[in-house]
């Protein structure tokens, strides 16, 4: 028995980086999966790597009526949900405010708190009813952003601060019936996380920083020396998605190859 046997796990902004290897990680730990995920070329390529294995709906988290089309597919396909984990999410950026034109700061707040909050908001309401039904599990992703400054910008942090806070009310509002927790990586490997339209930065995507630099930097940060893959973030979030976690719920997990603690006065190479 595999820790996700006759467990069925969504997971929300699933197209590339985190959440499609813990898509991947799910799966291999027994899960049926699902996959809602807004860009029609990310579907593509998971339909051609997963085939009918896994369910795949393309959608917009911020849109209610896309994720109640999710749900339907959901119960038509595998009757009930176990699991949800988000994993969708945008950058700021990282502009400091006061290089942002004031004119554009009010396209940006919204763009990044649609996806970023009210995208967990929204799905976390939408499938509370089967997770209840299920006694199941929510995982959102945070960052470590949400702990300290120069993880993004001011409203990057903000919206990663912000889901901490859901984590704790919802946490308090599902209980007993719904275990939520969240993830706070750092850096992730293999991202594609994209900049806001409202800066002109849609086409702006973390791949684009050169692998090695961004690896080195992370080194040089990090107390465990290493960038980790999305797919090394799949135990942690797998354990919290399945019935096996008996003991949390309102928690922020800081998955962050110790770099909140390192050292100050000694410089580490
Ligand atoms: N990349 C990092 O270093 C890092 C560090 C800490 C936290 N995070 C967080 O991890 C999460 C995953 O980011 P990633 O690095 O894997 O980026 P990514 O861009 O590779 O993955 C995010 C996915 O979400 C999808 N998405 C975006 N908006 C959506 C919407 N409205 N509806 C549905 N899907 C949508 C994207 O198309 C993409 O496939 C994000 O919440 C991000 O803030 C990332």
């Amino acid at each position: 028995m595999t820790l996700l046997s006759e467990h069925v796990v969504l997971v929300t902004g699933g197209g590339s980086g985190l959440g499609l290897g813990l898509a991947r990680h799910c799966l291999a730990e027994g899960a049926q999966v699902a996959i809602f995920e807004i860009s029609a070329e990310k579907v593509a390529q998971l339909r051609d790597e997963f085939g009918p294995d896994v369910l795949i709906v393309q959608g917009d988290v911020t849109c209610l009526d896309d994720l109640r089309v999710c749900r339907e597919q959901l119960l038509s396909r595998f009757g009930r949900l176990d699991a949800l984990i988000g994993a969708q999410g945008i950058f700021d950026g990282n502009v400091p405010l006061m290089d942002m034109p004031e004119e554009r700061l009010d396209a940006l707040f919204d763009e990044v708190m649609r996806v970023n909050v009210k995208g967990y908001l929204l799905s976390a309401r939408v499938f509370c009813d089967l997770l209840r039904a299920s006694e199941g599990a929510i995982v959102l992703t945070t960052s470590t952003a949400a702990y300290a400054a120069d993880g993004g910008g001011a409203v990057y942090s903000a919206s990663k601060g912000a889901v901490r806070s859901l984590v704790n009310q919802l946490a308090f509002e599902f209980a007993p019936h719904v275990r939520v927790n969240a993830v706070a990586p750092a850096g992730i490997a293999n991202s594609q996380l994209s900049g806001p339209r409202s800066l002109g930065l849609q086409a702006q995507k973390q791949s684009d920083i050169p692998q090695d630099a961004f690896l080195s930097m992370f080194r040089s940060l990090s107390l465990l020396k290493d960038l980790p893959t999305p797919e090394d973030h799949g135990p942690l979030y797998a354990f919290l998605a399945s019935r096996q976690n008996r003991i949390m719920t309102g928690q922020t997990v800081v998955a962050d190859q110790g770099m909140l603690n390192r050292a100050v006065l000694h410089r580490q190479q």
